[in-house]
Formats: C-alpha cells, structure tokens, sequence
C-alpha cells in the first residue's frame, strides 16, 4: 500500500489526477468514479487538464460505486446527476460511457445484480476512486457489511444519512436505502485510490489502515488489496503519522 499525505488540499488533487491521467493516457480505460465531496478537487484538476493539457477521456468509460434508491435520475442529489454536473458533463467522456445503478429500479435487488454483472461483463475497473465515510464506509457499504459482498440492496447508517443530509434541504429528504457496489466487488478493481481530507475522516482512516480487518470497519477491507494508493491530507491523516510516514513523503 502506498500512502502520500500531502500538505494541502490543491496537492491532494493533484496527486489523485495523476494517477487518473497515467490510466487515461495508457488507452481504453474503465474508470471507477465516486461521488460526495472528496473527489471533487481532483475532478476540478482532470477537468483543467482536459481543458489546458489536452488529456482526452474520449477512449474511456466508467462505472459508479453506488445510487440512492427511491431518487429518479433527474434528481440533483442522484449520483447518476451528481457525476455528470461535478464531472462528466465537463469532459470529453460519453455520456452512454457512464453507468449506475437506477436508483428507481422497480425491483432494486434485481437491479443490483445486473449492475454487477454490468461490471464483470465490461472486464472489470481498472483505477477505482473511493472516498470514505466518517463511518468507514465505501461506497455504500456501512459497518457490518461482509467483506466479500457483491452489489447489493443496503441500508444507510443513521451517521451515513446525517453526514449527506447537506446535499439535501433535510435529514427527512436524504433516503435511507441504496444500491452499493459489494466489497466483493469494489475489491476485484485493479488498482484502489482513496480519497481522504478533512480531520472528520482521521479516526476513520487509522482504522481503516492500521485496524484490525473487519466488518466493523469497511474500509479495512484496502489491507486485503494488492494494489492500493492513500492519497490524505494531514488532517485526516493526523492518526497515521508514525515512525515513516510524515506529511509530503510518500510511506
Ligand atoms: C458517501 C458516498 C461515498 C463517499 C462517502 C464520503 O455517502 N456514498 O461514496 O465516499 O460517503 O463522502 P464525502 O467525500 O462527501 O465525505
């Protein structure tokens, strides 16, 4: 596992696009995007690049880790809507080359599991971007989830709901359900990069890379992986520092 913890957020970004742009330069890549707030800066840096360095994502495609049940595409606060205005709408990647679970599937079970077949059929993701909940989460995936789990039909944590709740006029509006990529499957991507900033992700990030690898913490699950890049600022990297790691170095 490499771990770079950089000072501020703008190396953060930076950092996490050149991983993305070495995969994107290499030819036909499939993407793996996350939503919520911490990929955002290093979207703004892909879409900078696109724009000013000519980094082209025409030969890519991607997939989304998870979708809210129950919120129509067109909802602002669908992921389906969120990729495409924080990043998809902004680049040269098709449209129809961006999958997600439909989060107003009828039979949400039934739509997970073509989701997931979607994946292996496609040959699987090649560089998957993933945040982490205050929880511990990815993806969707919430505390006491199987670590081996497929995509699936999950029920948000009461933290979960609340920490989303500023994307949404109220706690009442967030939905309590959605469809998650499996840590099963999350973990059959080629390479992970995580995403961690802010001091709220500090707690979450020791356990996760220092911790015992456990349900109790999804995002264990990363010490099971071959091939897995931390990318932290030093606030949410406050609980890793030791004898090796140190702010602007790599561990
Ligand atoms: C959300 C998403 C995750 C995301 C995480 C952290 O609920 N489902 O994919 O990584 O929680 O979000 P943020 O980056 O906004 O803190």
């Amino acid at each position: 596992m490499e771990i770079r913890i950089e000072r501020q957020l703008s190396g953060v970004a930076v950092s996490v696009a050149d991983v993305i742009e070495g995969y994107v330069r290499s030819g036909a890549v499939t993407l793996g995007l996350a939503t919520g707030s911490s990929p955002i800066p290093a979207y703004r840096e892909l879409i900078r690049r696109h724009r000013e360095e000519d980094l082209s994502f025409a030969r890519a495609r991607a997939f989304l880790l998870d979708e809210y049940v129950g919120l129509p595409r067109s909802h602002p606060q669908s992921y389906y809507s969120v990729i495409r205005s924080d990043f998809v709408s902004h680049v040269d990647l098709a449209d129809s080359a961006v999958q997600s679970p439909s989060g107003d599937a009828v039979d949400a079970a039934a739509e997970a599991a073509r989701y997931d077949a979607a994946i292996h059929a496609a040959g699987g993701v090649d560089v998957q971007i993933l945040g982490i909940g205050s929880n511990g989460h990815i993806g969707f995936n919430e505390p006491g989830e199987p670590l081996d789990s497929r995509t699936h039909v999950g029920v948000l944590a009461e933290r979960t709901r609340q920490d989303n709740a500023r994307f949404f006029g109220s706690l009442e509006e967030v939905p309590s359900q959605c469809i998650t990529q499996g840590l099963g499957t999350i973990r059959e991507a080629h390479h992970l990069v995580l995403v961690a900033t802010g001091a709220r992700k500090a707690d979450a990030l020791a356990a996760a890379l220092h911790g015992e690898v456990t349900p109790d913490c999804p995002a264990s699950v990363l010490q099971l992986h071959a091939n897995v890049t931390v990318i932290a600022d030093e606030a949410a990297a406050a609980g890793l520092y030791g004898a090796e790691i140190r702010a602007g170095q790599t561990a």
